[in-house]
């Protein structure tokens, strides 16, 4: 495994990394044996490897207390039970999932400091490294009071750094400027590259950490799925709502285009996505999400991987002429 700094919080992460919100049964039905076995895979890997005592494996890992309700931090705390000090664990708050105000976000400081508490007793460690407001908004970020807490958790030793997860390119560019978020956590991959423009130069200049989640277009840049999958996701599946209909038909026919990327070297649509988000030195680390050890090996082998410069050239020429629109 490869290894990069994130930002300015020094730590020491993999080049790819492991999401865990397909272990909540986000994707469809769940077996906790294969969730396990994705999680232990990843602290696994790199042991084999003989002179390389510092290979950690994949080391950064990436959840939620919204992930089910708390059910993949739960599930995480019992995979690390031994290992934590292995890993760099990364959680969210801020998107209420019981009670009343269920589906509502909340980034008053009580609340925030309540349900990190929560997330540390569901993970059995006493810290995490990383502590993510989850979809906050351009107000919350400006705002100073949700800061405020994170600090005093940080000095307290419940949390290494603090960052954000963010959904839109103001929120991204608020957090950067902002100056409290050591970290940023956005989608960035093939058919959504946005943030390589208008985020990640402010980020590298102060030195902001970038992770990049949903690496895969949820399955779509894994070349596995076909319109024949249209509308076959339903209910609480995350991808219900948007893989049906015109524009699933339009992201798979974009895939399609990119099928110029597989050669002897890069034989994996699901590694040539990694190793795309990887390409941009203002990433840390991407965080595919991995439903079983299989996935999870495929996924990481996507850091050793790289995209030839002409082809980089030819997805930058795809993206501007079509893939943005
Ligand atoms: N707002 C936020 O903060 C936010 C939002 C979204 C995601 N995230 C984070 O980002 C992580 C990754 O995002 P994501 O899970 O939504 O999307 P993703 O990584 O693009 O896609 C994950 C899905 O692709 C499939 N897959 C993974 N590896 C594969 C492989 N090697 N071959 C074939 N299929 C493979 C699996 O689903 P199937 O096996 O069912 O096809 C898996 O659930 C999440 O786990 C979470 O940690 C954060």
């Amino acid at each position: 495994m490869k290894y990069r700094i994130l930002g300015r919080t020094g730590l020491r992460v993999s080049a790819v990394g492991l999401g865990t919100m397909v272990h909540a049964g986000h994707f469809g039905p769940m077996d906790d044996r294969e969730s396990l076995s994705a999680i232990e895979t990843a602290m696994d890997l790199g042991v084999n490897f003989i002179d390389t005592s510092d290979d950690l494996g994949v080391n950064f890992i990436d959840t939620s207390d919204a992930y089910g309700a708390g059910y993949s931090e739960t599930l995480l705390g019992q995979a690390l039970r031994g290992k934590r000090d292995k890993i760099i664990l990364a959680t969210k708050g801020g998107n209420v999932m019981v009670g009343p105000d269920r589906g509502k976000r909340n980034f008053a400081p009580d609340y925030i400091a309540r349900v990190m508490d929560e997330s540390l007793k569901r993970l059995q460690t006493d810290y995490v490294d990383l502590y993510q407001l989850h979809n906050p908004t351009v107000d919350v970020i400006e705002r100073g009071d949700v800061w405020e807490v994170l600090e005093r958790a940080k000095k307290a030793g419940k949390i290494r750094h603090y960052g954000v997860s963010i959904n839109t390119i103001e929120e991204g560019i608020a957090a950067v400027n902002g100056g409290r978020s050591d970290t940023v956590q956005l989608e960035y991959n093939l058919l959504a590259q946005e943030p390589a423009e208008k985020i990640f130069p402010l980020a590298q200049a102060a030195n902001v950490g970038i992770i990049a989640r949903v690496p895969l277009r949820r399955g779509i840049l894994t070349g596995k799925l076909t319109a024949a999958d249209d509308g076959r996701f339903q209910g609480e599946d995350v991808r219900a709502r948007s893989f049906k209909g015109e524009p699933f038909r339009r992201e798979l026919e974009k895939a399609e285009q990119l099928r110029f990327l597989l050669d002897r070297n890069l034989q994996t649509f699901a590694q040539a996505a990694i190793a795309f988000c990887l390409a941009h030195p203002a990433v840390s680390t991407t965080i595919p999400g991995a439903r079983n050890a299989q996935q999870m090996r495929e996924n990481a082998a996507g850091a050793d991987v790289t995209i030839r410069p002409e082809h980089l050239q030819r997805i930058d020429e795809l993206w501007r002429s079509s893939f943005s629109s």
